[in-house]
């Protein structure tokens, strides 16, 4: 059996594909990937001679690039490919339309033509838009985005929901919430945070710092994708969050205080344009139906990624700098 994972370069498809290859020795994971500045291969460095991970760089809206990686016998698609930073969909959001959207059309209409077992389409909470204090937003709430990112997400959930009920495919989506872990782009709020507080530089926070987000540890959520991959039911849709909700400032003053650094570094700055004030999703379908909950908790998963980036400096400068990319020409060659 073989399974198609896109954009598993990123932080997220990197920490599936580390824990799927070492879990399912006998199937072939392929990583398609176009590897745009948030692909870094050096984040498979743990897996990447296995026999049963092989990486194949290119982009989703590539139609004859995807027809030539995807294997005869392709159990699922696990489409985690996107642009996925809402300030850079705010500065041009292009890009986010012809990945987000074009980019998963390109895969549904392909995994169509090849039988593909099932399509896992990896979706986020902002589809739901900013939520009103005590309200939570559930699988069958109407979607309402307010960034070019999210308006883009949601639009792509609706194509994949109407090719399941067009055509009948198999499909799935996840709305997962905030994750932070090892491996983050440090454009997020979390990895540039950690990064700038182990320098001792301010750490930008937009607005008042009162938005609130639910934090899960990245490696909670791919163990719930494993879960959905395997045991969802077709035609469903499943929110993975992570029972940490906090607010921005919460989260850096607990973060101050894992670093070791003052709450001085605490810098307000110009407000994210449009930024939502509040995600809150409710899980109860997916504990209720798949028996998953997440385990770690925020102030453990905080220590440890801390830890990480600590123990990682190297890797950080490499990001930083643009090093990583020359992974790929020395593991694969020309570019
Ligand atoms: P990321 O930005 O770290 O990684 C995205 C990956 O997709 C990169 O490896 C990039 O090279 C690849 N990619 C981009 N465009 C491509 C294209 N046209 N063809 C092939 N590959 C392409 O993203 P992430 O944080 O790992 O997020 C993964 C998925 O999860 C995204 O769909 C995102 O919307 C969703 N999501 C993320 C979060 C989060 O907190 N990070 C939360 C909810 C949902
Ligand atoms: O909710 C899921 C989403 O989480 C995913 O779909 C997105 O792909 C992912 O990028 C993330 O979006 P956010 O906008 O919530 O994440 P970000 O890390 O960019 O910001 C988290 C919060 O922190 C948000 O309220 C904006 C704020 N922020 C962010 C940055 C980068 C700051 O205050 N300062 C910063 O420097």
């Amino acid at each position: 059996m073989s399974i198609f994972v896109t954009g598993g370069a990123g932080f997220i498809g990197s920490q599936f594909i580390r824990d799927w290859v070492v879990q399912n020795p006998d199937e072939l994971v392929i990583n398609f990937d176009s590897l745009t500045y948030a692909g870094n291969l050096e984040n498979l460095a743990p897996v990447d001679k296995l026999p049963n991970y092989r990486m194949v760089k290119g982009d989703i809206c590539d139609e004859n690039a995807v027809l030539a990686a995807i294997p005869e016998d392709c159990a699922a698609v696990v489409n985690f490919a996107a642009e996925s930073h809402v300030d850079r969909s705010i500065l041009s959001a292009k890009e986010f339309v012809q990945t987000n959207v074009l980019g998963t059309q390109t895969l549904l209409d392909i995994s169509r033509h090849k039988k593909v077992g099932r399509f896992l389409h990896i979706s986020t909470d902002e589809v739901g838009g900013s939520m009103e204090p005590n309200q939570w937003f559930t699988e069958d709430m109407p979607l309402n985005p307010s960034s070019p990112y999210a308006a883009s997400k949601t639009a792509a959930e609706h194509l994949v929901r109407a090719a399941s009920h067009t055509f009948g495919m198999d499909t799935i989506i996840t709305r997962t919430s905030n994750n932070y872990g090892p491996y983050q782009f440090p454009e997020k709020l979390l990895p540039l945070a950690i990064s700038n507080a182990m320098q001792g530089l301010p750490i930008p926070v937009y607005g008042d710092g009162l938005q609130e987000r639910d934090w899960i540890h990245v490696a909670d959520n791919t163990r719930a994708l494993g879960i959905v991959l395997r045991r969802g039911r077709a035609g469903q849709t499943y929110h993975i969050g992570g029972k940490n909700p906090l607010r921005n400032m919460d989260v850096l003053k607990i973060l101050l205080k894992t670093v070791g650094q003052p709450e001085s570094l605490l810098t307000h700055v110009t407000d994210r344009l449009g930024h939502d004030r509040r995600y809150a999703v409710d899980c109860s379908k997916t504990y209720r139906e798949l028996g998953w909950e997440p385990e770690i908790g925020f102030a453990e998963g905080l220590a440890a990624t801390v830890a990480w980036y600590r123990d990682n400096q190297a890797w950080v400068q490499r990001t930083r700098s643009g090093e990583y990319k020359d992974y790929y020409a020395r593991m694969y060659g020309n570019v």
